[in-house]
């Protein structure tokens, strides 16, 4: 039987030097199959916004855009670990207004953890949130809920002032509790030394083989997407092409007459076909 992760499942791991898996995942049948493949965590990511609604980026997500995909994804799950992104302005207004926000990704949606953006500025929220008793991971680097800051997505960390800046804020997050901190494009020898500094487990996106974990976009694994391709992805399958092989085919039987055949069609006794006309 496969055992339910935890977070002190994820932090004997680090301890012992295995590797962290997650994935993002936005709906109840992506969720099942990555219970069957038998990651660690699933990212319920504000990264909806762009892989899966159609947004030109993170901001436009809604609280509750974010509860609705998070429960189909937990409906899917029973030994994954789920963890929900808490969207732009969510938990930015007051505190208040955090842990409820945050408290509706658990109780509404099902949710074991939520993540959130940010480093320094960000401690008052999370340590309430986690005194809400709500698991918190936290997420530095390029935070893409920062993109009009940052002017566009860039690496981060690239300079003894930046990098330093970011081993304080993760210094700062583990302090204030996290379980866990995304490390989203950093060059991968900082990640590599911020992920030896502190004891909570890293997980990297475009952040090197030193991480503790790796997560990516679920559409990009699967080479779903087919825009411009960052650096750090790596497809695992094509099934861009796939699905819409499999769609032309469709179209194609159907407009021949090929499709549905026999086998795909219900008969009737033969003596009940002339009294239908
Ligand atoms: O929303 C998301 O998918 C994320 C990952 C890129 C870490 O935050």
């Amino acid at each position: 039987m496969a055992e339910k992760i935890t977070v002190s499942v994820l932090r004997e791991k680090k301890a012992q030097g295995l590797k962290i898996t997650m994935v993002t995942a936005y709906d109840y049948p992506s969720a099942r199959m990555v219970e069957e493949a038998g990651l660690d965590m699933i990212l319920v990511g504000d990264s909806l916004g762009n892989a899966v609604l159609g947004y030109e980026n993170t901001l436009p997500v809604t609280m509750d855009e974010m509860v609705h995909h998070t429960r189909a994804v937990c409906r899917g799950t029973r030994h994954t670990f789920v963890v929900a992104d808490l969207p732009f302005l969510s938990y930015h207004v007051s505190v208040e207004q955090a842990i409820l926000n945050a408290g509706r990704l658990v109780k509404e949606g099902g949710a074991q953890a939520v993540k959130l953006e940010g480093g320094k500025e960000r401690l008052e929220v999370i340590k309430r949130i986690i005194a809400a008793e709500i698991p918190v991971m936290g997420h530095l680097g390029l935070t893409p809920q920062s993109i009009h800051q940052f002017g566009g997505f860039k690496v981060q960390g690239k300079n003894k002032e930046q990098a330093e800046k970011l081993l304080a804020d993760a210094l700062l997050l583990e302090e204030a509790g996290v379980f866990a901190l995304v490390l989203e494009c950093v060059p991968a020898p900082l990640a590599a030394m911020i992920t030896e500094k502190i004891s909570i487990p890293t997980i990297g996106i475009g952040a090197g083989s030193g991480c503790d974990g790796q997560v990516l976009v679920w559409h990009d694994l699967l080479g779903i997407t087919q825009d411009l391709k960052p650096r750090f992805v790596k497809n695992y399958a094509h099934l861009h092409d796939d699905i819409t092989g499999a769609l032309k085919q469709y179209k194609a039987e159907v407009e021949k007459g090929q499709f549905p055949a026999a086998e795909h069609s219900y008969t009737m006794k033969e003596e009940e076909i002339p009294r239908l006309y």
